[in-house]
């Protein structure tokens, strides 16, 4: 089968992929890429584990045809941490929001792009932005926590950090 060339940005450096048609984007990013943080989850877009941002927006990256991200900015939990870990990944791990760590990847995006916007959430819009996200472990509660935290503490990026 035929490949077609995509080219775009993963974490702010410049990538090329040859895709096969129906090919998606987490397995690009998985297998070609080599970045392992989105997750395979259920691949029908119930669960949340694969999230990405894709142009600012979280997006389910199983759901996701390769060939349809052409130019598009991408970003994944390996481009979370700045030397350091982020205010949002230091908080999950001081409310103890991981414990098998299967969605956290993708909490992690869909709260990062929460935050991109919406540097003070409310609650209410920290539940709804990761009410796309399964988590079979935590009860949620920590999570939500853990982004709250991370709002009142910077968010994504450490006072002082670029
Ligand atoms: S793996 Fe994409 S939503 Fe579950
Ligand atoms: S920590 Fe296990 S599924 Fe969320």
């Amino acid at each position: 089968m035929a490949k077609k060339p995509v080219t775009f940005t993963h974490n702010g450096e410049e990538k090329a992929a040859f895709v096969s048609d129906g090919q998606n984007l987490l397995d690009v990013l998985r297998r070609g890429v080599g970045d392992l943080t989105p997750k395979y989850g259920c691949a029908q877009g119930t669960c949340g584990a694969c999230t990405v941002i894709i142009d600012g927006a979280p997006r389910l990256s199983c759901l996701t045809l390769a060939e349809t991200v052409e130019g598009a900015e991408i970003d994944t939990v390996a481009g979370l941490a700045d030397g350091a870990l982020s205010p949002l990944q230091d908080a999950f791990m001081t409310h103890f929001a991981a414990q098998c760590g299967y969605c956290t990847g993708g909490m992690l995006m869909s709260a990062a792009a929460l935050l991109k916007h919406n540097p003070r959430p409310s609650r209410e819009e920290v539940v709804e932005a990761i009410s796309g996200n399964i988590c079979r472990c935590t009860g949620y509660e920590a999570i939500i926590e853990a982004v709250l935290t991370a709002a009142a503490n910077g968010g994504l990026r450490r006072t002082g950090a670029r």
